[in-house]
């Protein structure tokens, strides 16, 4: 029986003394601790060692208090596992070797069985969950299709995804082709991620708003829809960043227990958008940690008190940065905490 479960019922909709709270990307670069690991160990290795996937998940949640942890790993793991060799460059980010570049490349892309290709995702789940020892749950991940197609053709982040775009628009099928392979992959990998242990899922679509609507219909929504009904035994909460235009369609017609908003989406607009019933998580803005501390504690109580304590997750619009004062990221946790 889990200590604290207040992320989980926040996303079954029962009403709570308080809101839950956790930062995406809580386990990461602005935590002194984790950069004394990343000296250490190249970050695949972070990544494949359930050792250590699980003492770099529970720094936060010893050092910060969050009332969830995120499992360490990356997005880009489940490309890896499809065959791509993947660097972390140090300034750069991922860069990926031979992306995509023809339909041909696209059309011999095979699936593989995620939980056996991953299978050492599912052992640091099980490492994790011990070191957690029922204090708190556990959020495993996906990058969405649209989102990993990104990287896969573009070869590395990108402020606009053009190359990647532009290969959509000129091969529609080859693009469904991957979109519909990565989706079977991804559900496979969800559902092996919850018998492995962990107690929710949260699908990143971080590419989401480089599309507008209609883009969105085509390459993100039927997708989205698809994982939200086919992982079984966890709730399931989708991060599409930047499609605001798109928070009502996913309330109603996806079966997702929550949506994570960015920043730019205002507290009632998102409530008025989004079917009654439906969990909110976010949106606090990144650069804003680095606010005075009076400040951020005032801020939290005003967006808690805007979103409402109940169907809502206090988080940030996106990953937390890594010039945040470790004291500035406890100070939002401890906000929520000391909420009413
Ligand atoms: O939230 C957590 O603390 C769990 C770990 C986590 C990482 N990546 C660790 C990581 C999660 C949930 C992710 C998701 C992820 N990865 C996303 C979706 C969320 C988002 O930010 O939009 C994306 C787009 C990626 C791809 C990725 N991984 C990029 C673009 C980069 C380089 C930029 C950066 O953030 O440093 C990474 C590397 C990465 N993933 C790091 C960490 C802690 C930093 C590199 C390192 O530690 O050596």
């Amino acid at each position: 029986m889990l200590k604290n479960d207040l992320y989980l019922k926040a996303l079954a909709g029962e009403s709570v003394s308080r809101p839950p709270v956790w930062m995406m990307r809580q386990a990461g670069r602005y935590l002194p601790s984790y950069l004394k690991l990343q000296e250490k160990y190249d970050f695949f290795t972070r990544c494949e060692t359930p050792g250590l996937v699980a003492e770099i998940t529970c720094l936060p949640v010893d050092e910060i208090g969050p009332d969830a942890a995120i499992l360490f790993s990356d997005i880009l793991v489940v490309p890896r596992a499809l065959g791509w060799e993947i660097e972390m460059k140090p300034g750069i980010g991922p860069v990926i070797d031979n992306p995509i570049a023809s339909v041909a490349q696209a059309m011999a892309v095979n699936p593989v069985d995620a939980g056996e290709a991953l299978g050492y995702v599912m052992e640091g789940i099980r490492a994790t969950n011990e070191r957690l020892s029922e204090r708190i749950p556990l959020i495993g991940f996906a990058g969405a299709p649209w989102t990993l197609l990104c990287y896969m053709i573009e070869g590395r982040g990108s402020k606009d995804f053009s190359t990647a775009k532009a290969f959509c628009y000129a091969h529609p099928e080859a693009a469904e082709y991957l979109l519909s392979l990565l989706t079977d992959v991804i559900i496979d990998y969800l559902n092996a991620q919850v018998k492995a242990g962990v107690h929710a899922v949260q699908v990143f679509d971080s590419w989401a708003g480089l599309l507008g609507p209609d883009d969105f219909n085509t390459f993100c929504m039927p997708y989205l829809k698809r994982i939200s009904e086919e992982v079984d035994g966890a709730p399931v909460v989708l991060f599409a960043k930047g499609a605001w235009y798109a928070l009502e369609r996913l309330s109603w017609r996806t079966n997702a227990a929550a949506l994570s908003i960015d920043w730019t989406i205002s507290p009632e607009y998102a409530r008025k958008a989004t079917r009654a019933g439906i969990t909110l998580q976010g949106n606090y803005d990144p650069s804003r940690l680095l606010a005075p501390i009076p400040v951020i504690r005032e801020q939290v109580k005003r967006m808690i008190d805007r979103f409402g304590k109940d169907h809502y997750i206090v988080n940030l619009g996106h990953g937390i940065l890594p010039n945040i004062p470790v004291d500035h990221a406890r100070a939002f946790v401890d906000a929520v905490k000391d909420y009413g």
